[in-house]
């Protein structure tokens, strides 16, 4: 893929950020993801790509727009398959927390793993501890060899997890290890990304996740050369069912990042709604917005900070 699409995918990202802003602590989840899948779908008309959306907003009966199979972009070369989630943290916005992207990343065909609607238990580093991890094995075997990869003591790691019921064990024994540890409320996959910050205040990422959202923070891991494995958690027989009609047969195989992402010729792109530790939030002031965004190139592992300031009165949204 051409580097000129970095800031195409940006303005997309862009979009749905500006758009779910004013949504922020409003209570209103399904309008701000409503209104930021409306404003990304619209984005992608103008990029130059022949796109399939391969993780999207769900199946074409249950999602009017961005669904899986949904065919996005001009129409011209090249194909593109697209993952995207144009808000990261639902919930996050409509309690105006922290943490909550607008987010895409995109490959040639065939690159992401057409990752079913469930759950994924996901592990997560930055590039000092890529190649250690196992989520085959406990987790206190994983922080040990993250933390001696890094140079750092056991109790100096911080390790993040999400504030879940299902996690409670998890903590426990996170906690006897003796770690610091970050439970945040929503939003993995930022959480995900910040373990490859240059100064991580993250370690690591443990938990049970959305799977296609563990894809998504695969693709940028990617780019910055982390590491990320996943297992898929089906909660029924159903979702087995689902998991296999989307070419996964062995259930309970540890997903490694280049199962979930094949190659490195993609981009990730992000755009802050609400402030957090990747990005900053919209601002919007009268007639102007100001978004804070992230465009990743796998191939060249370059990564692009980008401040835009938006003359709302003169955007065709
Ligand atoms: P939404 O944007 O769909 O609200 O997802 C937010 C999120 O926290 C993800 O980051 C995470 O992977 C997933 O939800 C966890 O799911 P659940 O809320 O069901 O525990």
């Amino acid at each position: 893929m051409e580097r000129e699409l970095a800031l195409e995918f940006i303005r997309v990202t862009e979009a749905a950020a500006i758009a779910a802003a004013p949504f922020m602590g409003r209570g209103d989840k399904d309008g701000a993801d409503l209104a930021a899948v409306e404003a990304m779908r619209k984005a992608f008309d103008h990029v130059d790509i022949d796109g399939t959306v391969v993780i999207g907003e769900g199946e074409i009966d249950n999602a009017p727009m961005l669904y899986i199979g949904e065919k996005v972009g001009c129409g011209k070369e090249p194909k593109v398959d697209i993952a995207v989630d144009p808000i990261e943290g639902t919930t996050i916005v409509s309690k105006g927390l922290p943490n909550a992207i607008a987010v895409l990343a995109a490959g040639p065909g065939g690159t992401f793993l057409h990752a079913p609607d469930m759950y994924m238990d996901k592990l997560a580093v930055g590039p000092g501890a890529r190649g250690v991890i196992d989520i085959s094995k406990p987790i206190e075997e994983n922080i040990i060899k993250v933390a001696d990869a890094l140079g750092k003591r056991v109790q100096d790691m911080t390790v993040a997890i999400l504030d879940k019921p299902r996690h409670a064990e998890r903590i426990e024994r996170i906690r006897r290890l003796g770690c610091r540890i970050n439970i945040f409320p929503d939003g993995d996959v930022a959480m995900a990304i910040a373990t490859a910050n240059e100064e991580p205040e993250i370690d690591l990422l443990t938990g049970i996740g959305g799977a296609p959202e563990g894809v998504i923070a695969a693709a940028a891991l990617k780019c910055l050369d982390g590491d990320f494995q996943g297992i898929l958690k089906p909660r029924n027989d159903e979702e087995i069912a689902r998991a296999k009609e989307m070419g996964i047969l062995d259930i309970n195989k540890i997903l490694t990042i280049d199962d979930l992402v094949k190659g490195d010729d993609i981009f990730f792109a992000a755009t802050g709604i609400t402030g957090g530790n990747l990005l900053n939030a919209v601002k919007i002031k009268n007639n102007i917005a100001r978004t804070h965004s992230l465009v990743m190139r796998g191939k060249t592992g370059t990564i692009r900070y980008i401040t835009a300031v938006h003359r709302l009165d003169k955007k065709q949204m």
